[in-house]
C-alpha cells in the first residue's frame, strides 16, 4: 500500500517500522509517535544526565501495572565507572555500557516479599514456585519498558542488556544481591551520540504476529517472513551492516546453546541464587 495514503506524521513512522504493507492506521497521537520511533542506542556521549532523571525514570517504571500489585522487582542504578566497566566485562564487553553515564540493572526481587513475610512471622510458600519467578520477570520487564518510553520522551537513548544473564552469579556478587534476587537484564541510559546514529529497525509484518480469535502462524506467515527478510536486508544495507536474512539470523540464534553464551545454565544458576522454581 502506498504510504502517502496516511496522514503525516504517522506515514513516515509506519514506513520506518514496516517499510511496506503498512497496517491500516487511522488512529494517531504523540504517544504512538514516540513508541513507533523507538530504536536501541549503542553509541553515547559521556554527558551526565540532568538532575532528577533517575527518579523520573523510576516513577515511570513504578507506574507500570504489577501482578497483584506485588511489585516484585527492584532496580540498581550503577554510575560508578569502575563498576560499570566490571559489569560490561561480564556482559560480553559491550562498550556502550562503559560509554553511557548510567546502567540500570533490573531485578526480579522475591527477597523483599520474603523479608516482609518473615517480619510478619508468616510463611511465604508461594515464592518457591516458578510462577512467582515469572511474575517478577514480567513485572520487571513492564517497569523497565515504561522507563524506556520515559527516557525516549526526554530525548535520551537506551539499550537493554540481556547479556547480564551470561554470568548471573558474578553479577549478583558485584551488586551484592541477596538470595531470591536475579539481575534479569540491564538498561543503558544516556544521550545518543548523533554522529553515530541508530535507526528504526523494521519489524515483522503484522500478518506474522497478529492473529484473530485463534493462533494462526502458517504458510501466509512464512510468506510474510520472506517479505520481511528483504526489508531487513534493505535496512542492513542502509546501515552498512553485513546483509543476512532475519530468518537466518533468528535461526542461528536458536540453533543450539552456543548463542546462549552461558545462559543454558541459567536454571542451575537460579537455584544457586535461592529461587525455588517448583
Ligand atoms: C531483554 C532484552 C535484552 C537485550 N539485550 C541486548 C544486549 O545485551 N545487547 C544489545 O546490544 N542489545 C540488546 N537488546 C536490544 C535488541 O537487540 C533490540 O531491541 C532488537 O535488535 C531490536 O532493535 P531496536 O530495539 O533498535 O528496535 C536486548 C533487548 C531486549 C528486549
Amino acid at each position: 500500500m502506498n504510504d502517502l495514503a496516511y496522514p503525516a506524521p504517522s506515514a513516515s513512522r509506519l514506513a520506518a517500522r514496516y517499510r511496506h504493507d503498512l497496517p491500516a492506521q487511522t488512529i494517531w497521537n504523540d504517544t504512538l509517535d514516540l513508541l513507533l520511533s523507538h530504536r536501541s542506542v549503542r553509541a553515547y556521549l559521556p554527558d551526565a544526565l540532568p538532575e532528577g532523571t533517575l527518579e523520573a525514570l523510576v516513577a515511570a517504571a513504578q507506574s507500570a501495572a504489577s501482578s497483584s500489585n506485588l511489585q516484585a522487582w527492584s532496580v540498581i542504578a550503577v554510575e560508578e565507572p569502575a563498576r560499570k566497566a566490571r559489569l560490561a566485562a561480564l556482559a560480553g564487553n559491550q562498550k556502550h555500557i562503559v560509554e553511557a553515564p548510567l546502567l540500570l540493572v533490573w531485578l526480579v526481587d522475591l527477597n523483599r516479599l520474603g523479608a516482609i513475610a518473615q517480619a510478619r512471622e508468616q510463611p511465604a510458600e508461594a515464592l518457591e514456585y516458578f510462577d512467582s519467578f515469572l511474575l517478577g520477570a514480567v513485572d520487571a520487564a513492564l517497569a523497565a519498558q515504561n522507563a524506556v518510553v520515559a527516557l525516549e520522551s526526554l530525548g535520551l537513548g537506551g539499550v537493554y542488556i540481556g547479556a547480564l544473564r551470561n554470568k548471573p552469579l558474578e553479577v549478583a556478587a558485584e551488586l551484592g544481591l541477596p538470595a531470591n534476587v536475579l539481575a534479569v537484564f540491564g538498561l543503558v541510559v544516556g544521550y545518543p551520540d548523533l554522529a553515530r546514529p541508530a535507526d528504526v529497525k523494521p519489524r515483522l509484518p503484522q500478518e506474522a504476529v497478529l492473529f484473530r480469535e485463534q493462533y494462526g502462524f502458517g504458510e501466509a506467515g512464512l510468506r510474510a517472513v520472506e517479505a520481511y527478510n528483504a526489508r531487513f536486508r534493505e535496512f542492513q544495507r542502509e546501515q552498512g551492516l553485513p546483509e543476512q536474512d532475519w530468518s537466518a539470523q533468528a535461526g542461528n540464534r536458536v540453533r543450539n546453546v552456543d548463542s546462549l553464551n552461558g545462559r543454558h545454565m541459567l536454571h542451575d544458576a537460579l537455584h544457586r541464587l535461592g529461587f525455588g522454581l517448583k
